[in-house]
């Protein structure tokens, strides 16, 4: 694939072209937007246990009605359309269709995939369907969760149950969604559910997730007609030293390995890197590593996603200095970062969006070329990238957000640079469609390029929306 400049003719027309088949897409996640927490034979997942503990959710927000999708796919099929959206990604609430997380089946919780599905086929919109999307079943938590290995057998089963159901009409899986956040915010700083704080849990779990997304892309392509195209999707980190010093740098690998390298390395590379065994050795000797793990875990992918938001800024902190904690990953007095304990996180200068976190495109443009020169034939895509503000309702009902209109024009022109360097970059998921509970931050960040009413859950589309519509709908980003 070949991205071009269209021809300046005057400054307004000008404009970059993606090239031909690009996948213009938007994303969400079902405990984020569905909500019917408890209809159809649906339990509880370790988010609905964690939004409902007090403290832990920004007000109090749960995920139980969040913005009605499940009522209202129709309705949001209809917005996707009016987007001009090739594909939709979207995740499936693991307890609606297992409800214990093992054993047969929930037919009413199938059923609404299956329309779902339908309905985005009918109107020409690929399904592009995550298996977990952070909302484990709370039974399975209660086993032991993602520390232990019997989960990540359970996943596989989960996947190969959903491959029958749904295969023979999505081609489009993901296993896993930034399983770094189920991990490490869920186990290790606790601000993801199920909320623990223990370093050790958090690497076991990471093994477990790795390893259950070796075991569900071997389940799927078992199961799918076509064999499916495969990947997972990763919030790598675009890791930058503060400054050249050689401790900073040092902290910047440190962050890169138990970041990026600890799904990379058995994923794609052949095994856990060396350097994060060693850097993580006083706190584990990974034992619950068995043989055989990491060459089930390495997988085949026909993509790789990449959710991408704003650049890890680092530096080294020396003994006895005040350290700041600010990585954007939400405050806890435990670190998210085993093996990481002097390193400190910056900010990145300049503007910012509503979450804090810094606008650098060139992040993204560094972490495409970089993927798509380490693993030459693999596709990426960006399954996820966007942003929050403060959006402001206008007298007459509409919603003007310029700053998230510039915010992804900028990294559309980085996905575009990328691909005229030679990234094979094949498609771009906005987060999101819709305004939706942004975890523990509840509803009180909006992601949307539709904005909800939370009072009446009406749908109403922003001006980023329309801006994206005609991005999507002609393959053109004008300049
Ligand atoms: C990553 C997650 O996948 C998604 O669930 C979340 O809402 C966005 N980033 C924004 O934080």
């Amino acid at each position: 694939m070949t991205a071009s400049e269209t021809r300046p003719l005057t400054a307004a027309t000008r404009s970059l072209s993606f090239p031909p088949g690009f996948l213009w897409g938007a994303a969400t996640a079902a405990y984020q937007i569905e909500g019917a927490a408890r209809t159809d034979g649906r339990t509880p997942s370790i988010w609905d246990t964690f939004s409902h503990t007090p403290g832990k959710v920004f007000e109090g927000h749960t995920g139980d009605v969040a913005v009605d999708h499940y009522h209202r796919y129709q309705d949001d099929v209809r917005l996707m359309s009016e987007l001009g959206l090739d594909a939709y990604r979207f995740s499936v609430s693991w307890s609606r269709v297992q409800p214990t997380g093992r054993g047969p089946a929930v037919q009413k919780g199938l059923d609404f995939y299956r329309r779902l599905v339908d309905e985005l086929l009918s109107a020409g919109i690929e399904p592009a369907l995550t298996l977990y999307h952070w909302d484990l079943p709370q039974d399975l938590e209660d086993g032991g969760g993602w520390p232990e290995r019997a989960t990540a057998e359970r996943f596989a089963d989960y996947a190969a149950l959903l491959a029958s159901a749904l295969g023979d009409r999505v081609e489009r899986w993901t296993t896993l969604n930034e399983p770094w956040c189920s991990a490490f915010l869920g186990y290790g700083s606790g601000v993801h559910a199920p909320g623990r704080t223990d370093p050790v849990a958090a690497l076991r779990a990471a093994h477990h997730l790795n390893l259950g997304h070796g075991l569900a892309v071997q389940a799927l392509r078992a199961a799918l007609p076509s064999g499916g195209k495969l990947a997972v999707s990763l919030n790598l980190h675009e890791v930058r030293p503060l400054t050249g010093s050689a401790a900073d740098r040092e902290a910047a690998r440190r962050i890169d390995a138990v970041g990026n390298g600890v799904w990379l390395g058995p994923m794609l590379d052949g095994g856990y890197p060396a350097d994060l065994l060693a850097d993580t050795a006083h706190l584990t000797d990974w034992s619950f590593v068995r043989d055989g793990d990491e060459a089930a875990v390495g997988q085949r992918l026909d993509w790789l996603g990449i959710n991408y938001y704003t650049p890890t800024v680092v530096s080294a902190v020396g003994e006895g200095e005040a350290k700041p904690q600010d990585d954007g990953h939400g405050d806890s007095a435990h670190s998210p970062w085993p093996g990481a304990d002097a390193v400190a996180f910056h900010r990145a200068p300049g503007e910012r969006t509503a979450m804090g976190w810094g606008v650098d495109p060139s992040g993204l443009y560094d972490l495409l070329t970089r993927m798509s020169d380490r693993y030459p034939g693999l596709p990426l895509v960006v399954s996820e990238n966007g942003a929050a503000y403060e959006d402001v309702v206008g007298p007459d009902g509409s919603v003007d957000d310029p700053e998230r209109i510039a915010y992804v024009q900028g990294h559309l022109e980085a996905v575009h640079r990328a691909i005229a360097d030679g990234a094979d970059v094949q498609g771009y998921f906005l987060w999101s469609l819709l305004d939706n509970f942004e975890w523990a931050y509840g509803y009180a960040k909006r992601f949307g390029a539709v904005r909800v009413d939370y009072d009446t859950l009406e749908r109403t589309p922003k001006s980023s929306a329309r801006w994206y519509a005609g991005v999507a709908t002609s393959g053109e980003l004008p300049l």
